[in-house]
Parts: C-alpha cells; sequence; structure tokens
C-alpha cells in the first residue's frame, strides 16, 4: 500500500473508532482511546452504557469480536474531589500528591482502582479481570453479550434474588477481607453483576483492612447488602455475626 493510501486508511479508521458520536470526549482522552484501540487491537467504541458520578463506562469491540469495558474518569469533578479526598487520606501512596493536582488524582485514583482490581482478581474474588490503565482511563473485560451489560443485582426481577445469592455475596465479601485484604468501601445493588455469577463493580475506593476506617466501611458494606436482601423478603444474618463467622475485624 502506497504511503497515501496508508493515511487515508488510517484516517478512516480513526473517524470510526466510535459507532456512536459521543461529544464529552475531549481530544486529549480521544488521543489516549486510539492509542489503546491500537494496543489492544479494538476496533470500534460502543455507546457509553453509563454516566456515573465518577465515569463512564463505554464497551468495545475487538478485531476479534471480544467485548472490553472501558472505564473513562471525568477529569474532575467537585465531588470526585471530595470522595477521592476521604479514601485517601492516610494512604501512603497519596501522600505526596496536592490535592490541587487534579489530573493527576485522577489517573492515580484510576491506578488505584486497577491495582484493588488486580488484587482482588488474584485473590479469586468475581471481579472484572483487569487489561490496562493509562491517565484517566481503565480497561478490564465486559461482563454482558455482545456489549450489552448484564444487569445490576438492584436491576434483577424480584424472583430472581434468592437467598444463594445472598450467601454468595457474603463469601465473596469474606475473600475480599481475608484474603486480598481489601475492604470494597462502597458496596451495594448498585456495585453487584449478576451474569453467570455475581460479579464485584467499581473498586476505586477500596482500601487496605488495615486502614483506619476499614471496620466502619466493611460494616456499612455488610448493612448495605443486608438491607437490599431483607427488602426483599430473604432472611439475613446479624451484621455482627457474619463479622464473627468471617472472623473479621470489628
Ligand atoms: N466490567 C464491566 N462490564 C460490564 N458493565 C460494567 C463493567 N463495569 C462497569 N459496568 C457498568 O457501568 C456502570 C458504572 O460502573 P462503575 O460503578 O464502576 O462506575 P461509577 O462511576 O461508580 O458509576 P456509578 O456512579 O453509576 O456507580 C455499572 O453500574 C455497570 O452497569
Ligand atoms: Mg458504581
Amino acid at each position: 500500500m502506497s504511503e497515501k493510501k496508508k493515511k487515508i486508511e488510517k484516517r478512516r479508521k480513526d473517524a470510526d473508532l466510535f459507532k456512536v458520536v459521543d461529544s464529552t470526549i475531549d481530544p486529549r482522552t480521544y488521543l489516549l482511546l486510539q492509542d489503546i484501540a491500537r494496543k489492544l487491537r479494538i476496533d470500534y467504541y460502543l455507546g457509553a452504557i453509563s454516566s456515573g458520578k465518577e465515569a463512564k463506562v463505554y464497551p468495545a469491540k475487538t478485531y476479534d469480536g471480544n467485548f472490553y469495558a472501558v472505564k473513562i474518569y471525568y477529569v474532575s469533578t467537585s465531588a470526585s474531589k471530595k470522595a477521592i479526598q476521604k479514601y485517601t487520606f492516610g494512604d501512603k501512596r497519596f501522600e505526596n500528591i496536592k490535592a490541587s493536582n487534579t489530573k493527576k488524582l485522577i489517573s492515580i485514583w484510576a491506578r488505584k482502582e486497577f491495582k484493588n482490581l488486580s488484587i482482588l482478581y488474584e485473590s479469586g474474588v468475581n471481579v472484572p479481570k483487569p487489561i490496562l490503565v493509562q491517565e484517566h482511563i481503565l480497561v478490564m473485560n465486559f461482563i454482558g453479550e455482545n456489549g450489552v451489560r448484564a444487569p445490576l443485582l438492584k436491576e434483577l426481577p424480584d424472583e430472581e434474588i434468592t437467598k444463594d445469592m445472598y450467601e454468595e455475596i457474603l463469601s465473596q465479601i469474606d475473600l475480599m477481607v481475608n484474603k486480598a485484604k481489601l475492604v470494597h468501601g462502597d458496596l451495594s445493588e448498585y456495585n453487584i453483576i449478576v451474569y453467570d455469577k455475581i460479579y464485584i463493580i467499581d473498586v476505586s475506593q477500596s482500601i487496605s483492612i488495615e486502614s483506619e476506617n476499614a471496620p466502619e466501611l466493611l460494616r456499612r458494606d455488610i448493612e448495605n447488602i443486608n438491607r437490599f436482601f431483607e427488602s426483599k423478603g430473604i432472611e439475613v444474618n446479624d451484621t455482627e455475626e457474619i463479622l464473627k463467622r468471617f472472623n473479621i475485624i470489628t
């Protein structure tokens, strides 16, 4: 192929990178997404499947027909800044970073989620497999089919919510705490995906069980899960009993 032809070909590819035009992607992010597409053999990105408080998530399709979930953190909202400050207080990795350097903070935040995902994945916790992190973009395995995300626990019809599911979540918490030594910190029906099994997501704020506020966050996580299952008429265990049963810090 001639150089000119190659260039035209490349331009066409880049223009096709997004199947759905997304006006919220700034030029720097777009360049990063191009770079990631080359590295991971991504054919194109699909429209966002969520725009939450701290990030947007996009499915990406590879040339082989696999899907990734691409989480792009907002390069700053005051809410995310506040959350980051709250959760990074006392965390050694964040000690030397000024809160005013938001761009840097956000990429460290993305790296933190990647690191937590890696620890959890290696410990055998059901989380999406982490693939890559680059600045404020994190890529992980996609949970769902053909770019259609699997439902959140929150979205399941009542009849599909079972006691077994509750027990499965409790044993995931057990693994997280006793094997990965992490407390999720924002666990609820909104951060659990139900597919072939249950998957725990959104672990950017997860912290070491040694952290000062770990016991308080763990209690809250368990209480959230208990409250949800109780509201569906499922008999739940007492939070203190769960903590004792798993031999978890109090
Ligand atoms: N690996 C994945 N596979 C499929 N869908 C995913 C994956 N990760 C996240 N999602 C979807 O994207 C949504 C947002 O992801 P996540 O909870 O990590 O980000 P968030 O910024 O906290 O968003 P929110 O504020 O909505 O909770 C999830 O609710 C889920 O529907
Ligand atoms: Mg979430």
